[in-house]
């Protein structure tokens, strides 16, 4: 089984596998979230096109060698956020990372997509985990695990590599057993 390149999650809210072809919508969603993302991932300030070319090819080329799954997050036409499905946690599970488009936060968008692709990910036969991992002092990341229930599992230190960060990560895991896509509002459970 592979993963879905689209997913409809209602409302004019699509998750699409990123092309080439989107370099210049991503780079100008990312120089419009700048200072919203800057705090967090300093890659933000030294996109150009030209780079999210070469990017976005070589997404295109993990994604058909079995690599990373990297998705737009699109509102109709417009590129609303960025979330991916990393392949950096062995050969059992995902990461699921996330930026939204500062004009679009603060409405359910993260926890919608990162819900949508928990359940992607636990279609592939060899996943059974799924984490997200966040800064400590993310406390907007935070709420995404939070809310769809995922187990905080540990702190561990990190060395900050964006300006906000506080160099103490959080790791937050979902099993397949224990992934139920309808209780994602349910309480996160502490391990
Ligand atoms: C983190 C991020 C993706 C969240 O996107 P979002 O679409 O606004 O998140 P949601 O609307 O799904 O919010 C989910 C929960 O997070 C919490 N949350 C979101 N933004 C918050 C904020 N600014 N402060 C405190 N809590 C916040 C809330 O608890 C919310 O639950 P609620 O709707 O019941 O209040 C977005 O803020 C972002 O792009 N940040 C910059 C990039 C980044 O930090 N990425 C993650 C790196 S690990």
């Amino acid at each position: 089984m592979t993963a879905p390149e689209i997913i409809d999650l209602g409302g004019g809210l699509v998750l699409r596998r990123w092309r080439t072809a989107d370099a210049e919508a991503q780079s100008q969603a990312i120089a419009e979230s700048r200072e919203h993302l800057l705090p967090w991932m300093p890659w933000a300030g030294r996109v150009t096109v030209e780079e999210r070319r070469t990017t976005l090819a070589r997404w295109e080329r993990e994604w058909d060698t079995g690599g990373d799954l990297v998705y737009g997050l699109f509102l109709g036409p417009l590129v609303a956020g960025g979330f991916g499905l990393h392949r950096r946690i062995g050969p059992t599970g995902l990461e699921i990372g996330y930026w939204v488009h500062s004009a679009h936060t603060g409405r359910g968008y993260a926890t919608k997509a990162a819900a949508a692709l928990t359940t992607a990910a636990f279609t592939l036969p060899s996943i059974t985990v799924v984490e997200i991992h966040h800064d400590r002092a993310n406390v907007a990341s935070e709420g995404v695990p939070r809310k769809l229930g995922f187990t905080l599992v540990e702190e561990y230190p990190r060395a900050a590599a964006a300006p906000a960060e506080s160099g103490t990560f959080r790791l937050w895991r979902m099993s397949r057993d224990r992934w139920r896509p309808a209780e994602a509002s349910s309480p996160p459970h502490q391990a």
